[in-house]
């Protein structure tokens, strides 16, 4: 028998990361058959076409010139004051509800996850999420000894799917009081889809019915983690709006993560913005999300959080920034272009891609047709089921003849 010296509610935890495991493997081939021969689409951030990850350079500017002691001092726990009053404007946009918000600063979109999980359910609590998810969401659950269940994102005719979605949300309420519903839009990781206004419409309609019960308390939290690349600015953030006069028993959470529309994936800074109706709720949101931080990191990056103030409060150097991410953005969809129309063309099908950094096509056997794929020294990310290609991190001219090549190894395993 093994030793084992971890508490029981520790014990057995594992992450198997498949993403982390087929860049290896790709990593593998490339030295082997050298990297012009491998097409490796398993990494969540943008490349250039020379594979070289992007700092957007105005970034990396401002970022290069931070005074040292912006850079070394600590942090107030809750985060720079004029970092939250950036992050909170940059993630509404023109698009900005009529209730009260307060921001705390968080490592990343994933500390909101966690402070979210920790502060709104309760030990035993199941949270609410799509079919289709990023994988972490679960782990975090896990850990935090909650549970993670899904509706089903797609109708059949590859609609959202918001049936799926109120029938969960009764049934989970039916059980406990407190209810997250995690929802990964614009751009959702990994099928790309993003919820129209209609569909948010609906989402919150449920969401309104469900509050009239005043012994529920329900929380949306708006995982935006790809938004700025998404499409244009405010049109993609139109939906905030609707988050004006909700119930007092309903909270908003956006995650705003600095990772991918700053290209600072590993400075791990973010921030949590609560929206509600109530002041004593947003005031609450506030303390709790704070004291949480001291008890888990307590302050966070103080000099990306000093480098996000500096960009935003100088309108010449934010509009720099928005014009280089613009650039990427377009580069992204042009990628995205050569698959969707190569996709149709072999009859792969894919699901409803939208905007961002990765395109889902589902599978049968996912595992299977990655394993095949690397024949041609194609490498992706078998998900449960289906295949995730991050259009973020291949050239178009290796997009090129890829669906194509996905349809026959598709064909073969289902042979
Ligand atoms: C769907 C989704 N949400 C959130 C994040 C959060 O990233 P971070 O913690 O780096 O902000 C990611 C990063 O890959 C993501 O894919």
């Amino acid at each position: 028998m093994t030793v084992s010296l971890a508490a029981t509610h520790a014990k057995g935890k594992f992450a198997v990361d498949k993403i982390f495991g087929a860049s290896a493997a790709a990593n593998k081939d490339a030295a082997q058959y050298g990297k012009d021969k491998v097409v490796n689409a398993t990494i969540g951030a943008i490349l250039d076409d020379k594979e070289t990850l992007v700092c957007l350079p105005t970034v990396e500017k401002i970022y290069r010139n931070l005074p040292i002691n912006e850079v070394i001092n600590y942090a107030p726990i809750a985060g720079l004051p004029d970092f939250l009053e950036a992050a909170t404007n940059l993630s509404f946009g023109d698009n900005r509800p009529e209730a009260y918000t307060s921001a705390v600063a968080t490592s990343g979109g994933s500390g909101v996850l966690h402070h979210t999980i920790a502060n709104y359910t309760e030990i035993g609590d199941t949270l609410l999420t799509s079919d289709w998810y990023w994988g972490p969401y679960k782990v975090l659950c896990q850990d935090a000894l909650r549970k993670l269940d899904t509706y089903t994102l797609f109708d059949e005719k590859q609609n959202f799917n918001i049936k799926s979605f109120e029938s969960k949300v009764t049934e989970l309420l039916a059980k406990q009081n407190n209810l997250v519903a995690i929802i990964n839009t614009p751009a959702h990781n990994p099928t790309g889809f993003s919820l129209s206004d209609s569909d948010w419409d609906s989402v919150l309609d449920v969401v309104k019915a469900a509050a009239k019960d005043q012994s529920k308390r329900l929380v949306l939290l708006v995982d935006i983690a790809y938004i700025d690349y998404a499409g244009e600015k405010n049109e993609c953030r139109t939906f905030m709006k609707k988050f004006s006069n909700l119930p007092d028993n309903v909270l908003i959470i956006l995650a705003f993560s600095m990772s991918k529309s700053y290209t600072m994936y590993g400075q791990r800074t973010g921030a949590m913005i609560g929206v509600s109706s109530n002041k004593d709720v947003i005031k609450e949101f506030a303390d709790i999300n704070q004291f949480t931080s001291r008890a888990t990191w307590s302050n966070i990056n103080r000099g990306v959080m000093h480098m996000l103030a500096t960009i935003y409060n100088d309108k010449a150097i934010m509009s720099q920034v928005e014009k280089e991410r613009s650039e990427y953005y377009a580069l992204i969809r042009e990628r995205s272009n050569i698959f969707v129309r190569e996709a149709k063309a072999a009859n792969l099908h894919m699901l409803p891609y939208i905007a961002g950094f990765f395109i889902t096509v589902p599978a049968n056997n996912p595992d299977a047709v990655c394993d095949k794929l690397h024949e041609d020294h194609i490498f992706a990310v078998p998900l449960a089921k289906g295949i995730r290609i991050a259009v973020c991190a291949v050239s178009s001219a290796k997009m090129t003849g890829m669906a194509a090549k996905m349809a026959q190894a598709m064909a073969a395993v289902d042979k």
